[in-house]
Formats: C-alpha cells, structure tokens, sequence
C-alpha cells in the first residue's frame, strides 16, 4: 500500500469540480490554506506570557538559554542569537573581515538577504550557478571565480538540503577564504553525521515565521571559534563589551564601554521565550515535515512537474520546504498563472526564489542578464513551493495534492 493510501489520502476524484475555481468553479477548499503558516501552541503562548510578567522582554536570560539549547542540538560550541538570519549573515561577514572593495561568493538562488549583506559591507556579491537537481551552489564552479579580492563564500542550504560541504570547506580552506553557510533552510539538517550548524566556520540559521522553528522574527550564528563568537556577539549589540545587556540585572549596575561601532541585531527574550518552547517539539516538528514531504514525494509523481530529488543517503534533510519545478514543456501555463490557479483553489504557495541577479538592483548595478546563472534561471521560471508545515492537517495535505493535480492537469499540454 502507498504511504499516501496508507494514511487515507486516496484522492476521491468524485467530489473534486474539474472545473478550475479561477474559471468559476467550486475551490478544492473553502478557506485559505496559508502558505508556512507557523504551529503555536498554548504553551508557546504562555511562555510568551510569562516573559512579559518578568522584567526581562528585551535580551536577557531567555535569550542566553536559547543560544545555548541551540548550540547543544547543533553540537556548536558559540552561538549567537540575532533578531534575524540577516543579521546573523551580516555579522558573520564582518567577523570574517569582509570590507569595501572586497568580494563575497555566492549562489543566485536564494532569499535576496544573502546577496543584500555583501552589499551593506561594501563588496561585491559574485555569483556562482547553482545544480539544478539540488539547488544548491555548484562548487565545482566555484574556485575559476576566486580572486585576490575573494573574502568568503556563502553557500546556502537551499530548502534545508545540506549543501556539498566537504568540497566546499576544501576549496575555502585551501585558498584562505572564510566558508559562511546560509543555513535560513536547514536546523535540524544533517551531513555526513554532523549537524548543520557545527560544519562550516560560521553558520547562520532563521528563526522566521515559515521556519523549522520560529521566534516570530530571529536568527542565530553557529561556530567553533571562540574569538569570532566574541567579536559578533559584540557587534551584535552597539559594539558594547561582552554581556551588556547584564548592566540591568539584580547584581547591580555594570558600566560597559563602547568596543567597536556596532548594530542593534540583539534577539529579545519575548522572542527567546517562543523559541525555547518550540523548541521543545523540534523533533516532532521535523518528523511531520517529512511525513508530508514524503506524501507529495509519491502523490505528485507522474504530474508534468519535477519532483525534488531525494536526499543523498549520507545526508539528513531539514524538510524546510517542498519545492517543484514545473515542466514547462509539458503545460500550456506558465508558473504565474498556475500558481494564480492554486491561489484560486485557496491554496497559498511560495516562490524560491526568482535569482538574485534577476531583481533590479542586481541587474542595474553589476549588468547580470538572466542567462548568466542558466540552472537559477531555468528554476527561477519554473519553482513553486507547497504548503509545508508542522501544524498541516491530513485533510490539508490531500487539498494540496488535489487542487496541484487539478490545476497542473488542466494545463497539461
Ligand atoms: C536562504 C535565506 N537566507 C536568509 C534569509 C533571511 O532570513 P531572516 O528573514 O531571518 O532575516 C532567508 C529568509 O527567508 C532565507 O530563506
């Protein structure tokens, strides 16, 4: 028996309309199924609450805890939590001395924020293509694009599938560059037996509202270097000397002096608060992610779309998000106009991501053509992310695959 069937997710095609919504006819749903709509619990809620009763909602014990429960999960000896995984990027970027007229790799297919912060350095993002099965950056491509100028590379975990780190950290270490891993994508991923998050020197994680794991808003950084841990965790609050935000406690008032002009990125406890209580179901979160990603991997084989590609054997996927690419040649619609189609179904899906050097910015500035980065290109065009998320239903998972199956047959050519 498939896992589909074996979960009572048999399509009953009898009370599907084949007629589209956007068309006119009756929606696979009747209310909107919100793309990463984040799980909260009651006790998510009352840890939130009770931080608000204690004198510390800015950054206090909460967020001190936080750090160190992701850095056990992680097996990461520092961490530094961020009021997001930009943050977490940028200082990472400052950590490993990235300056003006310096220059950053990095893949095109990703959230801009990757790109955006070698900018706020004032380098130059220089981009490398990314595989099309895995998305993620190709590194056999990356060391014709190393320079004098080359600082770091970024590599991003895309979707929560580990990147090849190995090769990556070689070419990084062999020509003296810092490897920072944008793993937005990736807690709870797994490569060759170590987890994300205690691999790559630096490694930065997302606690944003469609994440693994949410604090609303919020990011932290990963190492195993004390002294970069230090230097960050400075920058991360005004540039002010090492445990700041102590200066209020019951131990009485602690002067601080101003190390280094640095930023407000600091994680608030009310965030904290919600992480650490999630926190406490991580796994069980991971484990419907799968179970869900799995159901899609089956149902929606034979659709003319490409599924994701399996996870290598020697990696464990984070099972952040479940993206397809649609097989354009096969449809007579483009993504735009099936997504505005599942859209109409009540069905919310994502796009990740249109490449980087197709937004505005990047084109005007450093003169990029789409056919530059051909493979985040051909994704660009063709990417569609479905709902996936701890808190979806059975019932919404079937709506998922019964209003794709809909809509993508409609357009078959
Ligand atoms: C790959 C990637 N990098 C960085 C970020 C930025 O994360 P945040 O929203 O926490 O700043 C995101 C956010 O979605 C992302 O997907």
């Amino acid at each position: 028996m498939s896992k589909a069937s074996a979960l009572g997710l048999a399509r009953n095609t009898s009370i599907i309309s084949n007629t589209l919504a956007i068309e006119g006819g009756r929606p696979i749903r009747d209310s909107y199924l919100v793309f990463g709509k984040p799980m909260i619990t009651e006790d998510d809620k009352a840890a939130v609450m009770s931080t608000l009763d204690s004198a510390w909602i800015g950054t206090g014990p909460r967020a001190a805890e936080f750090q160190k429960l992701i850095s056990g999960y992680c097996n990461s000896p520092y961490a530094v939590a961020t009021n997001s995984c930009t943050a977490a990027l940028h200082l990472s970027l400052i950590g490993a001395g990235v300056q003006p007229g310096d220059e950053v790799i990095v893949t095109p297919l990703t959230f801009c924020a990757t790109a955006n912060v070698i900018v706020h350095c004032g380098a130059t993002p220089v981009f490398v293509d990314c595989e099309r099965a895995t998305q993620n950056i190709n590194w056999h491509k990356i060391e014709q694009k190393i320079t004098r100028k080359t600082k770091a590379i970024i590599c991003v975990d895309m979707a929560g599938r580990p990147c090849d780190l190995d090769e990556i950290m070689e070419i990084a270490t062999r020509n003296k560059v810092m490897l920072i891993e944008d793993a937005a994508h990736a807690l709870g991923a797994e490569y060759k037996g170590r987890k994300v998050g205690s691999i790559a020197p630096l490694s930065c994680f997302s606690f944003y509202v469609t994440k693994n794991l949410t604090t609303g808003e919020g990011g932290m950084v990963m190492t195993a270097d004390e002294e970069l841990a230090k230097k960050i965790a400075i920058y991360s609050l005004h540039g002010l000397s090492a445990d700041a935000w102590k200066r209020y406690s019951d131990v009485g008032f602690k002067h601080y002096s101003v190390q280094v002009p640095g930023y407000k990125y600091n994680l608030t406890d009310m965030q904290a608060a919600l992480g650490i209580s999630q926190f406490k179901r991580i796994e069980a979160m991971q484990a419907r992610r799968k179970t869900i990603w799995n159901i899609y991997q089956e149902a929606l084989a034979g659709l003319p779309i490409f599924c994701p590609a399996e996870p290598s054997p020697d990696t464990k996927h984070a099972y952040h998000l479940y993206t397809v690419h649609l097989d354009l040649d096969r449809l007579v619609a483009g993504r735009d106009e099936i997504q505005a189609a599942l859209h109409k179904e009540n069905i919310g899906t994502g796009i990740h991501y249109t490449a980087v050097h197709n937004h505005d910015y990047y084109a005007r500035t450093f003169g990029y053509k789409p056919s530059d980065f051909p493979e985040a290109n051909w994704i660009s065009e063709r990417t569609l992310s479905l709902p996936l998320a701890a808190n979806l239903s059975d019932a919404d998972v079937q709506n998922v695959i019964d209003a794709v199956s809909k809509v993508v047959n409609h357009f078959a050519r």
